[in-house]
């Protein structure tokens, strides 16, 4: 039994469109989350997210944690209510930041034992902490507590990592009890074969809602991801959603989509934004150049957004060498947008038996240079 009703409508080839319900409402796949660490997508008001399409935002247990804490989102009545948002949420469970943040840290059969970069304290972040504060924070999709490591770990290391994980993901749904909220496990394995088999396998058994291909993205070349992505997804679970963390740059959803991936994350679109970098149906576009200084078109003629809509370039080339947030916002709402409208459109082709010649025609649009 899921708790998601997962609902595959369509496939090309490994490439599936599914529809499967939250807490929060039904949720349409191919599809993106924005990354909201702090229950904030940084800069942009719920409004903002609504427009430019976003279903589901990921929020990070790690830093809640920390700060305010689960007292605030239990007297507060949960994460949706205190950021006014009435979409899907789901939450990482912590595994990631505590491998990927410069600290102090401990791994322990019983936990994560680390020092917090807010007062200092040292806390022990277990299974059971990490899906208690997923209760608290009331997200849609709680993610079970793993050791992620780099991803030229030896095999030694990531042996014991996964291992650790799967007794963590069993921890997990236990914590999980009877939750409405759904869990999904998250396999592990660095870049071996069959580490990536046994860790699926294992899971797969376990009664998830859905399943994580984690350790990606975090020190490997893009045609080992692929590779492993790929590789992996034909050992999940055909029923249930499968998400690829962290990842990625939009030709690496296009790739992943086709591999059979449903969802995603990534501080790409955000972070790109910081730096006035801007993906367009021509490619990406570094608007901090001079040669936008006096550009008065849109960003990108063939988006919707409402950036393009009401600004030309020239006053995003003016705002980031201004150093001024609004640049940072108006063209986060940009990227956003377009990454929506790839999967919004991977997801109409795969609907339509059109995908491979989107599939074709987008991986050679997106692997155009910068201009
Ligand atoms: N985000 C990106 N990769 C990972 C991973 O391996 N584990 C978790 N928990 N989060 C991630
Ligand atoms: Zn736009």
């Amino acid at each position: 039994m899921s708790r998601l009703d997962f609902q595959i409508q369509a496939k090309a080839g490994r490439a599936r469109a599914a529809t499967f319900r939250t807490l929060h409402g039904v949720i349409e796949t191919p599809l993106f989350m924005p990354v909201g660490t702090n229950a904030t997508v940084k800069g942009l008001r719920v409004e903002d997210l609504k427009t430019v399409g976003s279903q589901i935002l990921l929020a990070n247990t790690y830093h809640l944690l920390l700060r305010p804490g689960a007292e605030v989102f239990e007297r507060m009545g949960g994460i949706h209510r205190m950021m006014n948002w009435s979409g899907s949420v789901l939450t990482d469970s912590g595994g990631f930041q505590i491998f990927s943040l410069p600290h102090s840290r401990n791994m322990t059969e019983e936990g994560a034992l680390f020092r917090s970069y807010v007062d200092g304290a040292t806390i022990l972040l277990t299974p059971e902490m990490s899906i208690g504060m997923q209760k608290a924070i009331g997200s849609d999709i709680m993610m079970a507590l793993d050791q992620c490591i780099p991803s030229t770990a030896d095999y030694k290391t990531a042996e014991e990592a996964m291992h650790l994980t799967h007794r963590w993901a069993k921890r997990s749904l236990e914590a999980r009890g009877d939750s409405e909220q759904a869990l999904f496990g998250i396999i592990q394995g660095a870049l071996f074969r069959d580490l990536r088999r046994q860790s699926a396998e294992t899971l797969s058994a376990l009664e998830f809602d859905g399943f994580a291909i984690g350790g990606l993205a975090v020190g490997e070349t893009k045609d080992e991801r692929e590779e492993f992505t790929s590789f992996t997804t034909d050992l999940m679970p055909e029923n249930r959603p499968r998400y690829l963390m962290g990842v990625g740059t939009p030709i690496d959803l296009l790739e992943a989509v086709n591999a059979g991936v449903d969802m995603f994350d990534c501080i790409i679109p955000s972070a790109l934004a910081q730096q006035s970098v801007a993906y367009t149906s021509r490619g990406r576009m570094r608007l901090e150049r001079s040669v936008y200084k006096f550009a008065d078109e849109p960003v990108d003629p063939d988006c919707d957004c409402y950036t393009c809509a009401h600004y030309g370039k020239a006053y995003i080339h003016h705002l980031h060498k201004a150093d001024e947030i609004l640049g940072w916002q108006l063209l986060s709402i940009h990227n956003l947008r377009f990454y929506h409208r790839l999967m919004a459109s991977m997801r109409r082709h795969i609907l339509a038996g059109s995908f491979e010649s989107l599939y074709k025609e987008q991986r050679e649009i997106l692997a155009n240079p910068d201009t």
